[in-house]
């Protein structure tokens, strides 16, 4: 037998230490918390077998304050490319037991390196975080290497998709990345995002407040937004990320995968045509219509707990990706708000980036009247929805089932925004204002003046209903382009998803917008 190449032999050796992070005993602390190790997390994502590492033996370069003493090869960052159905992704995975998977400089370095190799082959990126901000020891190079990467997520924004999983406590820089992602998401009692944590508050406002309670998912899916979906186990955020890219294509010049499905496109569902109670002041639950129209069990909503009034999701119709986007009115009535604005302008920006067509579910009294919401600014976020959907050339479908109202018609994807095809239900009201609104505005004097002014509002509100509360005189006009059953839903939006396939819109010529954020 020939003796094997001590060449080779130190490469193997070179190969098993670079597998061993931070060290046992950090692993086995890793673990102690319920926590996979970053290489793990890899092989669970990926198709099996597909991962290849690139540049695992850099080191951090530092020798400020003991760093030189402990050198890891990869220095707290697995970086590399894989598949994932059979589709090319680029992705890091940072190791907590090297330095708590800080960011160096070096880190960084590896980072940039595959963010730039992701663009350069139109796949997307995925990020696995688990790290303590920048890297004390390293000072200002840490602090840069993460403006090399926020520059990166900013600029290759809408050219690939880039998701982040929050596996740890992500803590300054580790949670800014992510924001400027198109997708994050947390594993529940395990992942927060704070810019400063819970001691450093402490020190600077007085504020006393445990992780969970400041940065845990509870927090980012319920009351911040930043995050968009939130899952039990780490597994679950690593088979969501599978689940969520099947929706996307791998850049945006690239349409969505299209994925087979048995749910036949001219469905109809007579149980929409009762989806409507007869009496409008009474709620449904628009969840339920989407989920009856989409192809079966297909319907992946983000953000569910956060501005529940308003509702984004993805979803495949006739195997074909849309993004969905509309109003809950068993939720504060379905009314705009400013987080709901928010929430919807961010969704329909990013799938017009990545040529997802958008189907939108009206049912709306309008925005939010009040004083928090005009202080909060209002005018400025619901402008937000406005530009989105005026700028957005994507197909562009519309579905009114029911309360279209002032600010709330206009800036739901209507005709005259863009919008491509516009259907009514019957139950659809379209008008400025309700009944009553529009009655006490419109005959103020002539009700106060009635000997019975209830009876007489009653009766005015009634006319005005007649005329615009309903979806005809919109029709007459050509505001809606036509008037459907609900149940004839799923094959009318398949008809117009295949008819705007090759929709050509281009924009005029500009460096970027200015969106009013
Ligand atoms: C260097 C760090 C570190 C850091 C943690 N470690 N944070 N090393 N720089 N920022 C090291 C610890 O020394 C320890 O090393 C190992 O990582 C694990 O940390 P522990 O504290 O033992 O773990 P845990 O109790 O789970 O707490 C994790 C933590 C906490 C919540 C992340 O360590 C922490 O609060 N770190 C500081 C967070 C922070 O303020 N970062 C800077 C943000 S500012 P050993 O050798 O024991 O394994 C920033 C600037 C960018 O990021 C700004 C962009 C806008």
């Amino acid at each position: 037998m020939t003796q094997e190449d001590p060449r080779i032999l130190e490469l193997r050796k070179m190969r098993a230490k670079a597998l061993e992070g931070g060290g046992a005993e950090r692993i086995e602390k890793q673990k102690a918390k319920g926590k996979l190790t970053a290489r793990e997390r890899i092989e669970l994502l990926l198709d099996w077998n597909t991962f290849n590492e690139i540049e695992p033996y850099i080191t951090h370069q530092g020798d400020e304050m003991g760093l030189l003493k402990e050198k890891y090869l990869g220095d707290g960052v697995i970086t590399g490319y894989g598949q994932i159905k059979g589709r090319t992704v680029y992705l890091y995975s940072q190791d907590f037991t090297i330095y708590g998977g800080t960011l160096s400089e070096m880190q960084s370095h590896k980072i940039c390196r595959v963010m730039d190799l992701a663009v350069r082959n139109g796949a997307p990126f995925i990020a696995l975080i688990d790290s303590g901000g920048a890297r004390i020891q390293e000072g200002v190079r840490s602090m840069g290497g993460y403006a090399e990467i926020f520059r990166r997520n900013a600029q290759y924004s809408g050219v690939v998709p880039q998701i982040s999983v929050m596996l740890g406590p992500c803590a300054g820089g580790a949670a800014y990345s992510p924001a400027l992602t198109d997708l994050v998401i947390m594993v529940q009692k395990q992942s927060f995002m704070f810019l400063t944590g819970p001691e450093v508050i402490k020190a600077v406002t007085g504020e006393v407040i445990d992780a969970e309670s400041l940065g845990g998912s509870d927090v980012h899916m319920s009351v911040s937004g930043v995050a968009h979906l939130s899952v039990p186990t780490e597994r679950d955020a690593l088979e969501m990320v599978r689940t969520f890219l099947s929706y996307l294509p791998s850049n945006n010049v690239e349409n969505p995968p299209f994925v087979k499905t048995d749910d036949d496109p001219t469905r109809m569902d007579e149980w929409l045509n009762h989806a409507v109670p007869l009496d409008p002041s009474e709620p449904y639950i628009m969840h339920q219509v989407i989920e009856r129209i989409v192809d079966k069990g297909t319907f992946l909503e983000i953000q569910p707990d956060w501005a529940r009034n308003a509702i984004v999701g993805l979803a495949r119709i006739g195997g074909h990706s849309v993004g969905i986007v509309g109003q809950e009115p068993a939720i504060m009535a379905g009314v705009i708000d400013i987080d709901a604005a928010d929430k919807m302008t961010r969704f329909v920006r990013m799938c017009d980036c990545f040529n997802i067509p958008l189907v939108t579910f009206v049912d709306s009294p309008g925005f939010l009247p009040g004083i928090a919401q005009e202080h909060g600014g209002i005018i400025r976020h619901g402008a937000k929805l406005l530009y989105a959907y005026s700028e957005a050339t994507v197909p562009k479908i519309c579905i009114i089932t029911r309360k279209a109202y002032g600010g709330a018609y206009v800036v739901m994807s209507s005709k005259y925004l863009g919008t491509d095809v516009t259907y009514a239900w019957p139950s659809a009201e379209i008008a400025v204002l309700g009944a009553e609104g529009a009655a006490n505005i419109l005959f103020k004097k002539q009700i106060e003046n009635a000997p019975n002014p209830s009876e007489e509002r009653k009766k005015l509100a009634e006319e005005y209903r007649a005329k615009f509360n309903n979806p005809y005189y919109a029709a007459s006009t050509g505001y809606v382009d036509d008037i459907i059953e609900p149940r004839e839903s799923r094959r009318k939006i398949v008809a117009a998803l295949s008819a705007l396939r090759d929709k050509y819109a281009p924009a005029p010529p500009r460096k970027h917008g200015n969106i009013p954020v």
